[in-house]
């Protein structure tokens, strides 16, 4: 299991490690992501430790908002995972949050399944802190190759910054419930090239229409209708297992 002083070591090596501060609407600046980002720059091991054990404690560091259909909606995204996912085929699960649950299913329930995680690195570094305590993990550096490391290990941490090299895995299966509708319309049109480029598919539960707030943070919404490329077409949909605001849907997406 790794600790406090790890995860320090690896903030401190991500020459890039602050760009996450002028992304999703800035949440990071603020409250307890705020606290644990000033802990890891201090370099503050106890401080840091503490809230890596108790960060379920805090709604907004856990990415879990206390929905209480956070549980119904994981494990129903975690069937339709099992459900699209063909064998041998690598799942990238797009901000996944700090609390990373369906990789934590997936990983526990499917002992071929291949993961990687794309988040924020503040976010992402919970994840790995979790994820470690039952997976083999491995948090890529700026100098890591993603196609070897996701050969090597079951579960492989990549930072948002280093999207780019997620054009070296070829056709995958994507997945991403409510972070893709909270990014900026350069963020989803991104992310959406490397899914129409690779020929992969994306599961995805996102608010696709309409103006508003997400139910879960509370979010002003982009919702992503408008930025899904004509190359990427619908090819199943589904209705939310759980009360959402209005405009979410499950979709399949796929490159035609
Ligand atoms: C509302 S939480 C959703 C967490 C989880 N997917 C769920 O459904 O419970 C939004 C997540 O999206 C991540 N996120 C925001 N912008 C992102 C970006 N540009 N790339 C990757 N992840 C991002 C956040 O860090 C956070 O983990």
């Amino acid at each position: 299991m790794i600790d406090a002083s790890h995860v320090i070591q690896q903030y401190h090596a991500d020459p890039a490690r602050d760009d996450d501060r002028r992304r999703w609407s800035g949440n990071l600046n603020t409250g307890d992501f705020h606290l644990f980002k000033q802990a890891l720059e201090r370099g503050d091991t106890s401080t840091t430790q503490h809230m890596l054990d108790n960060y379920m404690c805090s709604p907004e560091l856990s990415c879990t908002y206390d929905n209480p259909s956070n549980s119904t909606r994981w494990c129903y995204a975690t069937e339709l995972l099992q459900r699209f996912n063909v064998p041998g085929e690598t799942i990238v699960e797009i901000g996944a949050g700090s609390h990373a649950p369906v990789v934590d299913q997936m990983l526990t329930n499917n002992p071929q399944t291949r993961y990687v995680v794309c988040d924020l690195v503040t976010p992402l570094l919970i994840a790995y802190h979790e994820l470690s305590k039952q997976h083999d993990t491995h948090y890529m550096r700026s100098t890591d190759s993603l196609l070897y490391q996701t050969q090597q290990h079951r579960c492989v941490l990549l930072p948002h910054h280093m999207i780019d090299q997620l054009y070296s895995l070829g056709e995958c299966l994507y997945y991403n419930s409510y972070s893709l509708s909270e990014m900026s319309p350069n963020e989803q049109t991104h992310y959406m090239d490397v899914i129409g480029t690779t020929g992969s598919r994306l599961l995805s539960e996102n608010y696709m229409t309409g103006r508003g707030r997400c139910h879960l943070c509370n979010q002003q919404y982009t919702p992503m209708q408008l930025h899904v490329p004509e190359q990427l077409e619908t090819c199943w949909t589904d209705t939310c297992a759980v009360p959402t605001n209005p405009g979410a849907s499950i979709q399949l997406i796929h490159a035609t």
